[in-house]
């Protein structure tokens, strides 16, 4: 939990709502969170669902750990308080983007089950849906897009998740997405079939 530094501060209860904002939208908001190991393809496939979303008329927003983390985040690195950091301002920014009345989605490695929770409790019941993005080490290794892998395997790159640092996955994640075998597309229909399913696609 962040420390409450700032003092003599009080909340302003704004006129325009945030229902009066999702009206104006003709949607629901929520914040879809993607979690998994670098390279199992979360930011992949939360692009493609951000996509599909923004062709049904939907108004969201992707916020993707390795585009944050070269602007409000390029503060932080990669040791478990900076991680918890991390995903701290994000949940502040997916809550107030939520408020706006925006579907937003974020991917971030987000390897911390207590940083994931912290969000979760921000957020109201049934506006944060965490999805697991589900694929073997040895499968992003062999992907490795980046290199990353082959980086940490010799030593180069120090706390790389999954690694020489920890994952720990999700209990109870709203959805998991098999990314071992099944293609993007296919995966990115399975999240919005959800949405669909359960109502957050209605106005
Ligand atoms: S998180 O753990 O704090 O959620 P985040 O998703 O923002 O991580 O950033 C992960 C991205 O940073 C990876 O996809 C990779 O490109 C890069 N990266 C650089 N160093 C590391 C590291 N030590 N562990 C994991 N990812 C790293």
């Amino acid at each position: 939990m962040a420390e409450q530094k700032a003092t003599n501060v009080t909340w302003h209860d704004h006129r325009v709502s945030s229902d009066d904002r999702k009206k104006i939208k003709s949607q629901k908001s929520c914040v879809m969170w993607f979690t998994g190991l670098s390279a199992s393809g979360k930011s992949t496939i939360a692009n493609t669902v951000d996509h599909k979303l923004a062709e049904l008329g939907k108004h969201t927003y992707l916020l993707d750990g390795d585009n944050i983390r070269q602007g409000l985040n390029k503060n932080l690195g990669f040791s478990a308080e900076d991680r918890a950091e991390n995903i701290r301002r994000i949940g502040e920014v997916a809550k107030l983007f939520s408020d706006a009345g925006l579907v937003t989605l974020t991917a971030f490695i987000s390897p911390y089950r207590a940083d994931r929770d912290a969000v979760r409790e921000l957020l109201a019941d049934g506006d944060f849906i965490e999805i697991l993005v589900d694929a073997s080490l040895e499968i992003c290794e062999a992907r490795d897009p980046k290199g990353l892998y082959k980086k940490a395997r010799a030593g180069e790159i120090k706390g790389f998740t999954g690694i020489d640092d920890p994952y720990e996955a999700p209990e109870k994640p709203e959805l998991v997405l098999d990314s071992n075998s099944k293609s993007i597309d296919d995966l990115a229909d399975e999240v919005v079939a959800f949405l669909d399913a359960n109502g957050y696609l209605s106005a």
